[in-house]
């Protein structure tokens, strides 16, 4: 191998020749690349088409993830397509040890869907957005104002800024602008308890013996999301496309 090939070219080159073995071509979504550092322009499929003839763009469902029902629910995303769930069941069973509603339960349960299934950065916004159409507005918000209330001590419930916040972002870390004027908006809005709920159970320090299984929560899931007929993904809900994109994230077009 050459060495004056940059990492990012010998990932391109390894991925052009998987390409040309394969009988499908992954164009990665420029948002992936990014992630890589790359910005490079992406491979070009007419050439790969040209090298491997049988080889077409990756329309259908991708051969490489599992494979998902033509309706799928909730629980089938949970299952073959988010990451480990631990902590949102953890988070979701000590919400339920606290008396907390039902609604609230679900809202623990969900808090961090985007980032074990979609994108990382504005969690709270991506997953209150992703559930928005199915779920009481009051979850949606407490979704929404978690992910900003963390960075935000309340004495009121014995909330304190994470130790493991200090540790994985620096002690001399602020939270951006528009994620402080968001704090002062929901600190006065009649959820802010609720947000600051899902904050409270949001932890980090488990019993490492202590396993929840999601079927747990199969009944509150059932009386508190409405899980749309057609599948997530297909019912056209305004966040429709977001769901496919989990289904089908390599879809060339
Ligand atoms: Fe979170
Ligand atoms: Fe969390």
């Amino acid at each position: 191998m050459n060495d004056q090939q940059t990492l990012a070219q010998r990932a391109d080159a390894l991925e052009e020749k998987m390409s040309r073995e394969l009988d499908y071509i992954v164009i990665k979504s420029r948002l992936y690349s990014m992630a890589d550092g790359d910005m490079d322009p992406p491979p070009n499929a007419n050439a790969l088409m040209a090298a491997n003839p049988n080889a077409r763009v990756l329309m259908g469902d991708d051969p490489r993830l599992p494979p998902m029902p033509e309706q799928p629910t909730l629980m089938d995303f949970f299952k073959h397509r988010f990451g480990p769930a631990a902590h949102l069941l953890q988070s979701a069973r000590h919400a339920v040890n606290a008396g907390l509603p039902e609604k609230m339960v679900l809202a623990c349960l969900l808090h961090d869907i985007s980032t074990i299934g979609f994108i990382r950065g504005d969690h709270g916004y991506w997953g209150a957005q992703l559930v928005e159409p199915y779920v009481d507005e009051e979850v949606t918000w407490a979704i929404r104002a978690h992910q900003v209330l963390r960075f935000y001590p309340d004495d009121s419930v014995g909330y304190e800024y994470p130790q493991s916040y200090i540790k994985a972002f620096g002690a001399d870390y602020r939270p951006d602008k528009y994620v402080d004027e968001d704090y002062h908006r929901m600190r006065d809005h009649k959820w802010y308890m609720s947000g600051r709920m899902i904050t409270v159970h949001d932890i980090y320090s488990f019993d490492p013996n202590v396993h929840v299984e999601l079927e747990e929560f199969t009944d509150i899931i059932g009386r508190n999301f409405r899980q749309p007929e057609q599948g997530l993904g297909f019912d056209n809900s305004p966040v429709a496309h977001m769901w496919r994109a989990m289904i089908r994230p390599a879809k060339y077009l």
